[in-house]
């Protein structure tokens, strides 16, 4: 099957409506010196976006009920990943334990663009497997896009024009996810990575709130736990102390850079892992040591970071990788160019 790119940059969308008017700045000061912009950062000003982030929770709702029954694999703190999203994997097929980089615990990839095979092999590896899927957002492009109606839909994504945010309560939305967590089991994911549930720090044009995003974080729970697959929670550091009981690891994109780690501790505190994106200028070439310390959260003003399972990564999550030890490594990634 043909699908599309999966999609590059994921928080970026966020950061766009921030970026946008800085670039047609600079473009303008620029013009003429063929000034090279690459996409993607602000400033490290800390922020200034809409995304209703701030170090301190603004939402309160009582948490969730745990759910009863216990799970055969959960993610621990301190535990070693990789998350490659630009395209499926690749792993030679002649072998059956062929060489995989890195050799770390956990894989977060693609729910649809990997195949059993590729998951069933990282199992032979020893490997973890997480398996990423947009909950929260219609793409298109995907093997079920045709299934959402047009009234499912809200707004555009800012940043991500073929992207509508989804309304999360609604039955064939949650219809269609329950077939995607399906997928996940049959494929042998060990847990699922459901983004964009954070419709509500956004302009959705559906009126999400952050009740909506809890609701929609316990049915999430309600499908998954029935089948063995640990729940992660993407951003949305408002509504931890809510869906805390019901998710099992957080996957945080860029709190350092937003300066709310200390919000994203408290899946820590509760020994639960907190897997750490951060999307670093020059990412895809060895980083220099100060940007490392910096994004790694060892300067002296870094907070809250500490037992975060820290990755550097190129903003488009291809195999590239750098950890805090400073080793890189490339995982191997199908670079056929997809239509759109
Ligand atoms: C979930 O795991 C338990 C063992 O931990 C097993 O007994 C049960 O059959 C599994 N359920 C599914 C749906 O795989
Ligand atoms: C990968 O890591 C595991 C667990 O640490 C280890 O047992 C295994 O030997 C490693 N494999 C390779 C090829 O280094
Ligand atoms: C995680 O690793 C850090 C750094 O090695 C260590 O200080 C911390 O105690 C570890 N946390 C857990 C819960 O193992
Ligand atoms: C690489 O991606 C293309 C386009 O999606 C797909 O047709 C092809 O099967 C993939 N190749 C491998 C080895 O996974």
């Amino acid at each position: 099957m043909e699908e599309k790119s999966t999609k590059g940059v994921w928080s970026l969308r966020r950061k766009l409506v921030v970026f946008i008017p800085v670039v047609l700045i600079v473009v303008g000061l620029a013009l003429g010196l063929g000034l090279g912009l690459t996409i993607g950062r602000n400033d490290g000003d800390g922020d200034g976006d809409d995304d209703g982030n701030n170090p301190s929770p603004t939402i309160t709702a009582s948490p969730l009920p745990t759910p009863t029954g216990t799970l055969p694999w959960t993610p621990r703190v301190n535990d070693t990943w990789q998350i490659v999203l630009q395209s499926n994997i690749l792993l030679p097929s002649e072998s059956s334990t062929p060489t995989l980089t890195p050799n770390v615990s956990i894989y977060d990839i693609d729910l649809f663009e990997n195949s059993k095979e590729t998951i069933d092999t990282l199992h032979r590896l020893g490997k973890k497997v997480i398996c990423y899927f947009s909950a929260g957002s219609y793409e298109p492009g995907r093997p079920d896009s045709a299934e959402f109606k047009e009234g499912d839909l809200g707004k555009v994504m800012d940043g991500w024009p073929d992207e509508k945010w989804l309304r999360l309560d609604n039955d064939n939305v949650r219809r269609i996810m329950r077939d995607r967590v399906e997928l996940a089991g049959n494929k042998g994911c060990d847990g699922v990575d459901p983004d964009n549930i954070d419709g509500y720090q956004n302009d959705n044009g559906l009126s999400l709130t952050a009740q909506s995003s809890i609701d929609f974080v316990a049915y999430l729970s309600s499908i998954t736990q029935p089948l063995n697959l640990t729940l992660g929670l993407k951003n949305a550091g408002d509504i931890i102390t809510a869906v805390l009981p019901v998710v099992h690891f957080s996957v945080n994109e860029q709190c350092v850079e937003e300066n709310e780690c200390t919000t994203f501790h408290q899946f820590i505190d509760a020994g639960k892992p907190v897997f750490h994106i951060e999307y670093p200028d020059g990412a895809g070439k060895k980083l220099k040591s100060d940007v490392v310390t910096k994004f790694c959260g060892r300067t002296e003003d870094a907070q809250g970071i500490d037992s975060f399972s820290t990755v550097l990564k190129k903003m488009d999550l291809d195999g590239w990788i750098e950890y805090c030890d400073g080793t890189i490594e490339v995982t191997s990634m199908n670079q056929t160019e997809r239509g759109n």
